[in-house]
């Protein structure tokens, strides 16, 4: 058994987490990932109002009696997002874990501590990690630039910028970014963390709704089959190599380009309908990280939970006893 502050914090069987995901965070998979003895988020934006948002909460409820939170990607977006009303409904319907990624939770910190709700910022850096401590987050999950999604721009791997955070922040830290096994948990403790994150190895699970292409894509795919798209527009993002990945970098080689230029090629909702639901894995921009390099299989839930678990034991275990020197 590994306990952590983290599994102390949140009454949690494992320091497993997964993050929140736009297109495969949904209640089904988060149940399941609680019943593994992790701890997963439902991605509140996925839903247009609090109310489909409270009704997912109880969907998942109703699957699960263990913990699980919502996550709150507070971005800018030309269709307003209803941060305040998701606040409301995370705080009515009883959830006490909200991961919070993208701008820091300034506005929504007063209400989520008056109500006992414990927040996990991630960030890309050392120094908003230090911020947001300072704004009273409870827990600080580091994002290595290894990750699906968003990196931010400094490009800092999780190797250097996990024992960066840890020597700067009293709080309990998550590492996020290129975790996929019991090698990289085992690892991630020795480096400082409570804990680490995994998006990507999440997605190839029997129990996320999305189409199997892309999970046999996962396994298929090497840790060099990512590209990083907008870098110019200074919003980086990890995803898939592809057809439409290509495109657009091809196009932003030229840096006067603007988002307009590949608007049509990145819109999510594209990568979501086309991609993810469809199967159609050149239909659209879709998000994974390095960490597919690691993924050979597509277990259900349970399963992956305990391998990465037993894993760990294993090699904290073996290098324990390989490094002992005779007395
Ligand atoms: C398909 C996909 C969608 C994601 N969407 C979000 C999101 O909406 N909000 C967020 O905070 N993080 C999002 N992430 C990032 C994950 O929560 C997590 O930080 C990241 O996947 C960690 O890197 P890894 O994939 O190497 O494990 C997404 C990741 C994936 C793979």
């Amino acid at each position: 058994m590994i306990k952590t502050r983290l599994t102390e914090m949140f009454g949690v069987e494992t320091p497993l987490v997964m993050g929140g995901m736009t297109g495969v965070g949904y209640g089904p998979l988060v149940a399941a990932v609680a019943n593994a003895g992790a701890l997963g988020f439902i991605t509140a934006h996925m839903f247009q109002t609090a109310e489909a948002l409270e009704a997912e909460i109880k969907r998942t409820r109703e699957a699960t009696d263990k913990p699980f939170g919502v996550n709150l990607t507070i971005l800018p977006s030309l269709n307003p997002i209803p941060y305040d009303e998701y606040r409301r409904a995370i705080i009515e319907t009883g959830i006490k874990i909200v991961e919070t990624a993208g701008r820091n939770p300034v506005d929504h910190m007063p209400d989520f501590k008056a109500h006992g709700v414990k927040v996990i910022h991630k960030c890309t850096s050392v120094r908003h990690a230090v911020s947001a401590e300072k704004l009273g987050v409870d827990v600080i999950s580091i994002d290595g630039f290894e990750c699906a999604g968003h990196p931010g721009e400094d490009d800092i791997g999780l190797i250097v910028l996990l024992p960066a955070t840890a020597d700067a922040v009293k709080v309990p830290i998550i590492a996020s970014g290129g975790m996929a096994d019991g090698r990289s948990l085992a690892a991630a403790l020795a480096l400082g963390a409570d804990g680490v994150n995994m998006g990507t190895r999440f997605m190839a699970t029997q129990e996320a709704r999305i189409h199997e292409n892309v999970k046999r894509k996962i396994v298929e795919n090497t840790e060099r089959d990512t590209l990083l798209t907008n870098r110019t527009l200074r919003n980086t993002a990890r995803v898939a190599r592809n057809a439409i990945s290509e495109e657009v970098v091809k196009i932003q080689e030229d840096p006067t380009k603007t988002i307009e230029d590949v608007r049509h090629l990145v819109a999510g909702v594209r990568g979501r309908t086309n991609v993810l639901e469809r199967g159609d894995l050149d239909g659209g921009i879709w998000t994974v990280g390095q960490s597919q390099g690691l993924i050979h299989d597509i277990p259900a839930c349970a399963d992956l939970v305990r391998n990465i678990m037993r894993q760990a034991e294993e090699v904290l275990q073996k290098n324990a006893a390989r490094m002992a020197v005779p007395a």
